[in-house]
């Protein structure tokens, strides 16, 4: 496994790499969501690349940027022991040189759900993930689909712009007791990772309502937040029940929906999904 820091090296080793390739990008401290994308990567294509980089254009001004966990040799084992062959982990400069003054803003799938709740989160998702698509040409790209919106705020920039990956979607990994895996799991303390079991537990009830014919959404809506504010840790920043495609909130769910949350547990943000059916 090489571990590549420059743009200009990278070029090099992409050009010289057997097709097809494949980029899981990352912000590292990585679990088994990560390595799944890694695994499936490795399955599909000669070469192997994955990027860490712990990307600030999409944090807010009071998140956690300065705190967000990391652990470069750890990740580096991980990904040598998943097959990958080549690692770009480049510096703040090289991605963000000085005078970078270039944004890539998606449009409006981009400015509900996680967009409206952080303003400019997306734009630097789409600028760096662009960034990444142009300068490793991969011809498969993976994310997790417990970013759904993230998922298809990609898959419109890859379209809209030509970069000409496919994008890969695989499903989340969660614990034993439902919680999905995220970096900023590490944040959460006993109590919080209890109260943070109400975020799968309010999509398994989402899930049930819908399956024993409750297809009215505003009451599944207001069943998943009696359920999280049972929780005196948590505070619901949006539940969401949506069109799968468009993300307009629906009344009725009559065709595929995607029923996602955001909550606050302590300190911590955290989001997970569902679809339904
Ligand atoms: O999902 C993530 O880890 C990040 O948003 C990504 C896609 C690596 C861009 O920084």
């Amino acid at each position: 496994m090489r571990v590549i820091e420059t743009v200009s090296d990278f070029r090099v080793a992409e050009r010289k790499a057997p097709r097809p390739l494949g980029l899981v990008p990352t912000m590292g401290y990585l679990h088994e969501g990560h390595m799944s994308l890694a695994h499936r990567a490795r399955a599909d294509n000669a070469t192997v690349s994955a990027s860490i980089f712990v990307n600030p254009t999409q944090f807010g001004p009071n998140e956690d940027l300065s705190t967000y966990p990391r652990d470069m040799e750890g990740d580096l084992t991980k990904l040598e022991e998943a097959g990958v062959d080549l690692v770009f982990a480049p510096q703040l400069q090289e991605v963000y040189p000085p005078g970078f003054d270039t944004h890539v803003d998606v449009g409006e799938i981009a400015t509900k759900l996680e967009g409206a709740s952080r303003p400019d989160h997306f734009r630097g998702v789409a600028t760096v993930v662009c960034k990444l698509l142009t300068i490793v040409r991969p011809d498969n790209v993976y994310f997790g689909q417990k970013d759904a919106q993230q998922t298809l705020v990609i898959k419109r920039l890859n379209a809209d712009l030509n970069l000409g990956a496919e994008v890969v979607v695989m499903p989340t990994i969660r614990d034993s007791d439902g919680l999905a895996l995220s970096s900023r799991n590490a944040y959460l303390d006993d109590g919080d990772r209890k109260a943070a079991l109400t975020l799968s537990r309010s999509l398994d009830l989402a899930r049930q309502l819908y399956d024993s014919e409750n297809h009215d959404a505003e009451k599944i809506r207001a069943q998943m937040r009696n359920l999280i504010e049972s929780e005196p840790r948590t505070s619901v920043d949006y539940i969401s029940i949506a069109d799968i495609e468009t993300l307009d909130e629906l009344d009725i769910i009559d065709r595929p929906a995607l029923v996602s949350l955001a909550v606050r547990v302590g300190d911590v943000r955290l989001i997970d999904n569902t679809l339904l059916p």
